[in-house]
């Protein structure tokens, strides 16, 4: 594309292509980290008998290593390029930015010294301990002065809505980390939170599920519309939509938070305000979703001849399903079936892998060729089949949880007519066991396609520049 060449003297590109390229090492070295796991539930002895090698703390790895550290790549390198792009004015601190950057890395290395030997606060989705607490308070506060500082010296008057979501997501998801990691240190490696019993477990959720619908969901969507129009060359089908879209999923999903604590010590009318909240948070997601999939009028031919594209787009089929199914799941009723079940394990990929990871995927393909002076990637057959090898796993894998998902719920529930259980909880393991040797085989589908992009990437980056000529199938009309 022609601004190549006049954008990159302007714009603080270095901690883009940082971020870009960590997204896809930690996207490996997480997944990978998944795949580990699964073979752990169908194989324990691959534990080793070490007590750092346990599925018990490499599980939190995985969820920080896939959500905090890849997700976290993608999201900063993305919205560090939007934003610039958009408001046509570099970063407002490049310090900032490189602090920003080094030390996120290092909230990560520390993630990976210290949950493998044990140190954790034990809250979910923040299981580090307080003094990385501070590291990614500090980082985060660099990231939201950055973030709007660039917003306030940009030389539009408009804020186009990428931003909008992106800024949701970086203003909440400080909010969220300070009120839920606030604890009382009793030595450098062990704290206490300040909350108690049921008050613990709603901040905890509140944190819990706005991190999902910021940390997985609003930043994304800002991804998404940037660059789903971008790469169809399709301006978004509808401005208007876009903002209804943002202003309602920031005013409910605040709300949604105790549909995970269904059936517990919570009020009860907070966990029914929590279901109400998440059954009509499915509009305006699937306003969303329509909105990002409907940009393609008039260019759906591209799907057939271009593989990033498709990786964009799949990535909106997926969130459509997750967010059809989380409503649908917190329905008490529903709910009791599924709760504690693999049923919640499929859902969380769906929307994970389906989305998020696929969404980070196409956007990190789109961002390469423009970072490194290229006009394509390395091989588009290459992305193709990346396309293929996550498509596949995914769906093996959630297909495979939502199997036995099911199966565990209906086998738990199932009783005599003497009022006995009918099946012990070993009989509904072994049930399971095939499913989780089916999500094995899923995960190292999508591990083989993110071997395959390093690859593709690492060709692209070590090219002279300009060498790689565009490739029709992926240019934007
Ligand atoms: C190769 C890909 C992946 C594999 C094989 C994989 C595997 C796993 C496994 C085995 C678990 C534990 C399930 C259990 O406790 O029963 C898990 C949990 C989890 N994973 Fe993944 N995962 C992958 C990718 C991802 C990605 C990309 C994300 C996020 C962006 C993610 C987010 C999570 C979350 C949030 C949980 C915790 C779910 C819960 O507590 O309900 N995973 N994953
Ligand atoms: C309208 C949107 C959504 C609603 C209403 C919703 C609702 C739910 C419900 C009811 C649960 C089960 C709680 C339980 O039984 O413990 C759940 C779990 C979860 N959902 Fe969603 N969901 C939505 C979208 C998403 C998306 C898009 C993602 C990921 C990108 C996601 C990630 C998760 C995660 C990680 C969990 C597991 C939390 C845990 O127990 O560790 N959700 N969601």
């Amino acid at each position: 594309m022609s601004d190549i060449s006049q954008a990159q003297p302007t714009y603080n590109y270095k901690v883009v292509r940082q971020f870009t390229v960590m997204t896809i090492v930690w996207g490996i070295i997480g997944m990978g980290l998944g795949v580990f796991i699964a073979a752990q539930l169908f194989a324990p002895a691959l534990n080793f008998d070490l007590p750092w090698l346990t599925f018990s703390r490499l599980r939190p790895l995985h969820t920080n290593a896939v959500i905090f550290a890849f997700g976290g790549s993608a999201l900063f390198a993305t919205s560090y390029y939007v934003v610039q792009r958009t408001s046509q004015v570099r970063l407002f601190s490049d310090k900032l930015a490189a602090f920003t950057f080094w030390g996120w890395q290092a909230v990560i290395v520390a993630a990976i010294i210290t949950l493998p030997l044990g140190m954790t606060s034990s809250k979910e989705y923040a299981e580090l301990e307080w003094p990385i607490d501070i590291l990614i308070a500090l980082v985060w506060i660099a990231y939201c002065i950055n973030f709007f500082g660039t917003i306030v010296i940009r030389k539009v008057s408009h804020i186009y809505v990428a931003n909008w979501f992106y800024g949701a997501f970086i203003l909440t998801v400080m909010i969220l980390h300070i009120g839920n990691s606030m604890a009382i240190p009793v030595s450098f490696t062990k704290s206490y939170s300040l909350y108690a019993g049921a008050v613990d477990a709603m901040m905890q959720w509140w944190y819990g599920h706005n991190a999902v619908g910021f940390f997985l969901t609003a930043g994304f969507l800002g991804m998404m519309y940037y660059f789903v129009p971008k790469q169809a060359g399709r301006p978004v089908y509808s401005y208007r939509l876009s903002i209804v879209h943002f202003w309602a999923l920031i005013s409910l999903y605040i709300w949604a938070g105790p549909h995970h604590l269904h059936y517990t010590a919570l009020p009860d009318w907070t966990q029914s305000l929590g279901m109400v909240m998440s059954v009509i948070l499915f509009v305006p997601s699937w306003g969303g979703m329509i909105n990002g999939i409907m940009t393609l009028s008039g260019a759906w031919h591209k799907l057939r001849t271009d593989p990033v594209l498709r990786f964009l787009v799949v990535s909106l089929t997926f969130y459509g399903m997750s967010t059809f199914e989380g409503p649908m799941m917190a329905i008490k009723t529903v709910n009791a079936l599924s709760h504690y079940t693999d049923w919640t394990i499929g859902h969380v990929h769906s929307g994970a892998l389906g989305w998020v990871a696929m969404i980070s995927i196409g956007s990190v393909y789109h961002l390469i060729p423009h970072l490194f002076g290229q006009r394509a990637m390395y091989s588009t057959r290459l992305v193709n089949v990346h396309f293929w090898l996550a498509t596949i796993g995914v769906v093996l894998y959630i297909v495979a949880m939502w199997f036995s998902g099911v199966l565990q719920g209906l086998m738990w529930r199932a009783v005599n007519a003497d009022g006995t259980l009918t099946y012990s909880f070993v009989e509904s393991l072994e049930a399971s066991k095939p499913y989780y040797v089916v999500r094995f085989i899923g995960g190292c589908f999508v591990v083989a396609g993110m071997l395959v992009m390093a690859y593709n990437a690492y060709r692209t980056i070590k090219a002279p520049k300009g060498s790689i000529a565009a490739d029709p199938a992926t240019q934007p009309a």
